[in-house]
């Protein structure tokens, strides 16, 4: 995600700025900029590519001043380019802003200011905050910015600077985070606490909804709406590592825990303000050719397929359109039957996988419409591809993935209620029942991070077995599939997936005492049979590990071993809860054998040759 630091005190700002992006880059980041105020007024020198490449260009040039914001960004309006980088500014280039997060109503916005006259230099979200700030200026920054926040939906924290005043630096928080840093006749803000730990350890975290102004004296912190508040200074002990992990061991355990945060993101702006319908505005594909439809085939590799394996069975129900999911690396020597009413989605986490791509382009050059799932604005798989939806989960730097899978289920919920709408499959009632029970997601999620060492324990107790199954029906064999993978990757202990009613043809001789079993047992009209399985399994020596919904436990437990509960969602959106104890379990397995979790053996995170 994107990444902010800003600094007024009595120090050149340029290389404060310019260390505290490079302690943010392992945010991931796709260009870079700064803004500083020097004896010429307000200055940006900006880049894409690696912060390198900025330095090069402030090299020669620097930009010398006391004043100033920096900004890495993370694509999500408009492609890696200099214009789009930040810190971006108004027409009279006297206000500069650099912002995390996402501005929803930006295109309306955008609209008003260009009729009253504004010319926009980028395809940002972010431009139109800078235009916002310089229309409500009336010789009060502080006013101005409460003024422009007050229009705005969506995500976002700022780094604010004026001309005008080039004595204060405003900072606001809304969804996106935030903390000042507070030193000896220097303040600082940044997206994240490594950024200044160099410089500060005092700091004071904003909250949702209030924001602060810097000078190099003090800071004054306030709500948006202008009420003064005050707050305890944070004193930061931790080193640089830990801070870079938000606090967390791990990059893994950080994402596992970001996944709240990445549902509601990827929903953002793609739901009616009614709830009642979805509104996909990215999508060219009009309403008429996705009726001559007639195919789609799911196209991924890794974890990026088995979402896909959840994709078809979302597409299918909500849309009745065949759907066939496929590997990448197969997809192209199977000669597919692919006419110019198939419709093929790749998905990709990084949007730069061999395989991937290959299949993106066979099925283009046989004439199919192609739709990318992607977190990778820009990627070569967001660039080839007809349509893009955007995931919005952040970098993920962990090898295994986490976020990114649980981002694109909800993409495909999305894509699938859309096509349900477009094609009449589904009546606008139960569209907009899917929908409410998707804005419960993020805070059912929590439910069950909350419960990591419940998980832990188990993880513990399976940890030195040499080999385990995961079984289920239907959705939930889709997601043994990932809860599987998930635990070969990181743990390097066997597994095997298996749907349940199959394990009897063959699979099952490999059941003895105490082989651990892990059942997923939360689809209704599935239930009976898979308790079935699960009684051969356990009439083996099977030890079975039940993950249930929440309210089936009494009914259940008497056939398993130990029982996971998952708050209650729609069967067809319980993949993106059920799978989130099999990602803590393959952590904490990893975690207790010693691996090193983030980097597991002879893995890559992105897998560029075929
Ligand atoms: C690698 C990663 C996996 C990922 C797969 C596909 O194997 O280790 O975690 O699922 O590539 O990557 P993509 O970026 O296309 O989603």
């Amino acid at each position: 995600m994107c990444g902010i630091v800003g600094y007024i005190g009595h120090r050149q700002s340029q290389p404060i700025l310019l260390e505290g992006l490079k302690k943010l880059e392992y945010r991931g980041y796709d260009s870079a900029g700064i803004a500083v105020f020097t004896e010429q007024g307000l200055e940006i020198t900006k880049s894409v590519g690696r912060l390198a490449n900025l330095e090069g260009r402030l090299s020669g040039d620097p930009l010398k001043g006391t004043v100033g914001i920096g900004h890495t960004r993370w694509a999500t309006h408009g492609k890696p380019s200099d214009a789009n980088s930040h810190p971006h500014t108004d027409n009279s280039m006297k206000f500069s802003v650099v912002h995390n997060g996402i501005i929803e109503n930006y295109l309306e916005l955008k609209e008003e200011l260009v009729q009253a006259g504004h010319r926009f230099q980028s395809e940002t979200d972010t431009e139109v905050i800078s235009h916002l700030i310089a229309v409500e200026y009336e010789g009060d920054i502080v006013k101005a910015v409460q003024k422009a926040v007050r229009k705005m939906r969506g995500a976002f924290a700022l780094g604010v600077l004026t001309e005008h005043e080039p004595d204060r630096l405003v900072a606001v928080r809304y969804a996106s985070p935030l903390i000042i840093g507070i030193g000896e006749g220097e303040k600082f803000i940044a997206s994240d606490i490594p950024a200044i730990l160099e410089h500060t350890r005092d700091i004071y975290i904003l909250n949702d909804g209030e924001m602060a102004v810097l000078t190099r004296e003090g800071v004054e912190l306030m709500t948006i709406e202008g009420n003064f508040i005050s707050k305890d200074v944070f004193h930061v002990d931790w080193d640089l590592m830990t801070a870079e992990k938000g606090g967390f061991d791990h990059f893994m355990l950080k994402e596992i825990h970001e996944q709240p945060k990445a549902y509601s993101d990827t929903m953002r702006g793609r739901v009616s303000e009614d709830g009642r319908s979805v509104a996909l505005s990215e999508l060219s594909i009009t309403a008429e050719q996705l009726r001559s439809i007639d195919r789609v085939h799911i196209v991924a590799c890794g974890t990026a397929m088995h979402a896909g394996l959840v994709g078809k069975t979302v597409i299918e129900q909500l849309a009745r359109i065949p759907v066939e999911t496929d590997v990448a690396s197969e997809y192209r020597y199977r000669s597919p039957i692919i006419t110019p009413r198939t419709l093929v989605i790749v998905v990709s986490q990084s949007g730069e996988t061999a395989d991937t791509l290959a299949a993106l382009r066979e099925a283009k050059r046989n004439g199919a419409r192609v739709l990318a799932i992607t977190n990778v604005v820009g990627s070569s798989v967001a660039r080839e591809a007809d349509d893009v939806i955007i995931t919005l989960a952040g970098p993920e730097i962990a090898v295994a993935s986490t976020k990114a899978y649980t981002s694109q289920l909800i993409a495909f919920y999305l894509f699938g209620l859309h096509l349900a709408q477009t094609l009449g499959t589904q009546d606008e009632a139960y569209i907009a029942r899917v929908l409410a029970a998707m804005q419960s997601l993020p805070e059912q999620v929590e439910r069950i991070l909350a419960q990591g060492e419940v998980i832990k324990e188990v993880a513990e107790s399976i940890a030195h077995n040499r080999s385990l199954f995961f079984i289920g029906r239907g959705l939930d064999y889709a997601v043994a599939m990932e809860g599987s993978l998930k635990l070969k990757e990181i743990s390097y202990i066997h597994s095997e997936a298996y749907a349940a009613g199959e394990l009897k043809h063959g699979t099952l001789a490999l059941i003895e005492e105490g082989v651990p079993v892990i059942a997923l047992i939360t689809q209704e009209e599935l239930q009976e049979k898979t308790l079935s399985n699960i009684k051969e399994v356990k009439a083996r020596g099977a030890d079975v590990l039940g993950i249930v919904n929440e309210g089936a436990e009494a009914e259940i437990a008497k056939s398993v071993d130990t029982l996971f509960a998952i708050p209650r969602t729609l069967p067809l959106l319980t993949p993106a809860l059920s799978v989130i104890p099999l990602q803590l379990l393959s952590y904490y397995a990893s975690l207790s054998l010693g691996h090193d979790v983030d980097k597991p053996r002879n893995l890559a995170k992105s897998v560029t040759v075929e």
